[in-house]
């Protein structure tokens, strides 16, 4: 389209360079005529008017053809295209200002303006799109506060009752005290995310031993395990690494934590920490529940969850991934995942050497 578009420009281009020159001919032949019967001023005067002769003949022909042009059927036809052209853009763009993104102008590829109108529509396909993941974005925060909070005042009543035994107010401050730290986690997560998203993340880089980094997240995951008879074998070789030790722990938290989570008791989860010549690999391997081809596409995607009711018992949001993502996109490594359904799960990190 844009081929066809340049050749017709420098065609035009063409046709307007020999139209001046035939009327500076032109000019110079009307010229001479008048110096025959007026005789000849000096050199210069004589160029002068024949130029000017020339021109001022140029510029009465384009406007004569214009005019013409635009009487005809084919130029009022072209005028018309372009007030409807105009119209049509300046309503799109006075919807896009009142937040209706759902528009789209017909574009004609011979209008000197298609690109223009195919900016606006392109303009409005984005901002369309940032808007509904903005909607979903608080209809999930707003879902992740309302639920632990209908928990809290739930049971919060429940306590003002005198009659209940021990067990049933230790039962329901536990609850209490869970959603409390869910919606902690949920604001932490939020903040974590929305920093690591931002232009500039200063990461906080110093050497240190991921061996020994993802042996301390076993550690402190190890109430979890043991509590479902989990079996941890873990592979490491010694290996130093120059990243953000903050941030790439919580990698290996979350990982190893949704092993466990997804996990059924008596369980196995694989560990092994290896490299090669440039890269260092990280494989995190869980014999749980899987997860479906279906589900594997969103899998980092904020908030998703693959069973919202049975996520929700275990006591997540879904943000842990997508942190992982940006934590290891931000070291410069990558994260994929392998699953299968009822058989498990293996998420592979790989970070540059
Ligand atoms: N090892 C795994 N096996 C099976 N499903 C998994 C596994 N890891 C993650 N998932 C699925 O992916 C979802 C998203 O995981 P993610 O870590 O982002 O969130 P979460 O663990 O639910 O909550 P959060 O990490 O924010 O506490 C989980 O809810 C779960 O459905
Ligand atoms: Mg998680």
């Amino acid at each position: 389209m844009n081929k066809s578009r340049n050749w017709h420009m420098i065609f035009n281009v063409i046709i307007a360079i020999l139209s001046f020159l035939s009327c500076i001919i032109l000019g110079h032949v009307l010229a001479a005529l008048l110096f025959e019967l007026t005789g000849k001023p000096a050199e210069l005067v004589s160029y002068l008017i024949s130029a000017i002769m020339g021109f001022l003949i140029f510029v009465g022909i384009a406007k004569l053809a214009s005019e013409i042009f635009s009487r005809t059927k084919y130029g009022r036809k072209h005028n018309l295209m372009r007030h409807q052209f105009f119209d049509s853009t300046l309503e799109a763009l006075n919807k896009i200002s009142r937040g209706d993104f759902n528009i789209s102008i017909t574009i004609n590829e011979h209008d000197p303006f298609s690109e223009l109108a195919e900016s606006v529509n392109k303009m409005a396909r984005e901002l369309s799109s940032m808007e509904s993941q903005r909607q979903d974005f608080i209809s999930n925060v707003s879902h992740e506060i309302q639920s632990p909070l209908t928990s809290i005042s739930g049971f919060a009543a429940l306590l003002k009752s005198d009659s209940l035994t021990k067990q049933q107010r230790e039962h329901y401050i536990e609850v209490i005290e869970t959603e409390s730290k869910r919606l902690s986690k949920l604001s932490d997560n939020l903040l974590k995310l929305s920093a690591l998203e931002s232009e500039n993340v200063p990461l906080l880089l110093r050497d240190f031993r991921l061996d020994k980094q993802i042996e301390h997240a076993i550690l402190i995951l190890e109430p979890q395990w043991i509590e479902k008879n989990i079996d941890i074998d873990a592979e490491f070789e010694k290996i130093s690494i120059h990243g953000d030790e903050d941030l790439l722990g919580q990698v290996w938290i979350n990982l190893i934590h949704n092993a466990v989570k997804f996990t059924p008791e008596n369980g196995l989860i694989k560990i092994k920490l290896y490299k090669n010549d440039c890269q260092i690999i990280c494989q995190i391997t869980d014999n749980g529940v899987g997860i479906s081809k279906e589900d594997q596409i969103h899998i980092f995607e904020r908030f998703f969850k693959v069973d919202k009711s049975r996520d929700r018992s275990l006591g997540g949001n879904g943000l842990g991934l997508s942190l992982c993502k940006k934590i290891i996109e931000l070291h410069n490594g990558q994260i994929i995942m392998e699953s299968e359904l009822s058989k498990g799960t293996k998420f592979i990190v790989t970070l540059p050497k």
